[in-house]
């Protein structure tokens, strides 16, 4: 963790340390009044894969061979800047399998800096959590509402009453926002904003950002580009769904070449902002 990484973009090229560099982007700054600052993170393959398909789950999951201490620091970091996280009915189930762990990795001590970090700057130890979901169908564990963390659903129109009611029961409000299809991120994004939150951070994966894009609520992306070809099938990238029409255009914001990788090989953090 202590080896640098080299600030490529924006000038002047400079080696800073790994720790930090999220931290320094600040995100916290770019919320307004009107709008909660919405921004996600992926970690890719060199060939655009984000996901993997297991033989033995039978179910997609990040490549072990392309995530690496490094990149996962960095993602702490982004996450540590949020008033509440996205993530999804999929991440509840393999949680309670034992197969994922916290989001936010504060209680950690390995990650005790950022813990105290979110202490310094007013916020709770741990992010409260949303999730996305259609079918709501969903294990809820109790860990996720310890220690007083708030817990909200967004859902599609007419979802399930028993399920609804289920959910409800652990405190946990459901908010139909959108149409029978999809989550409607705009609306979204308005009752968080409505609700107190300031930053949205998205670890959900290629449905949730295709939601976000066409709602025209993601600010911010970023992405980590490892120097490893995978290949394989179903082909998962960062984005899922219809064609997206109009396309949705960034701007490059920061980039970072970090010699450091898995196994020694070189990656890329890389920003990008809406225009
Ligand atoms: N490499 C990376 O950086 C990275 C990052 C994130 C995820 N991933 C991988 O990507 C794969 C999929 O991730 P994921 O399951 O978290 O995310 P996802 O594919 O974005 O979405 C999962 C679930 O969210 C709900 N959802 C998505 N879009 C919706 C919409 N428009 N309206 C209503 N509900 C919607 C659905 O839940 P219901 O089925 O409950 O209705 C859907 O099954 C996983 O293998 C994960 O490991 C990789």
């Amino acid at each position: 963790m202590n080896s640098p990484i080299i600030q490529l973009y924006p000038h002047p090229v400079r080696e800073r340390p790994l720790k930090g560099t999220y931290l320094a982007h600040n995100v916290r700054r770019f919320a307004s009044g009107n709008r909660a600052f919405v921004y996600t993170n992926f970690i890719t393959s060199l060939d655009g894969r984000i996901a993997v398909h297991n033989e033995s789950t039978q179910e997609m999951q990040i490549p072990e061979l392309i995530a690496n201490d490094r990149d996962w620091w960095l993602f702490q970091e982004l996450a540590s800047q949020a008033d509440i996280i996205i993530s999804s009915g999929r991440y509840l189930k393999d949680w309670t399998q034992g197969n994922a762990q916290e989001i936010l990795q504060v209680d950690d001590p390995q990650f005790a800096e950022l813990r105290n970090w979110r202490c310094s700057n007013g916020l709770s130890p741990q992010a409260d959590i949303a999730i996305i979901s259609s079918s709501l169908n969903f294990p809820i564990p109790d860990i996720l509402t310890a220690c007083g963390r708030k817990v909200v659903v967004f859902t599609t129109a007419d979802p399930k009453p028993e399920r609804v009611k289920a959910i409800e029961k652990k405190d946990i409000p459901v908010i139909v926002a959108g149409n029978r299809k999809s989550v409607n991120g705009a609306t979204m994004v308005n009752k968080l904003t409505e609700l107190g939150y300031r930053t949205i951070f998205s670890s959900a994966g290629p449905k949730v950002l295709h939601l976000l894009l066409t709602s025209h609520v993601l600010d911010r992306l970023y992405i980590t580009h490892t120097s490893r070809i995978l290949g394989g099938n179903p082909y998962a990238s960062i984005v899922e769904g219809e064609r997206l029409n109009p396309a949705v255009d960034f701007n490059l914001t920061s980039i970072y070449l970090d010699p450091s990788g898995t196994d020694g090989l070189s990656q890329l953090f890389i920003t990008y902002d809406q225009p």
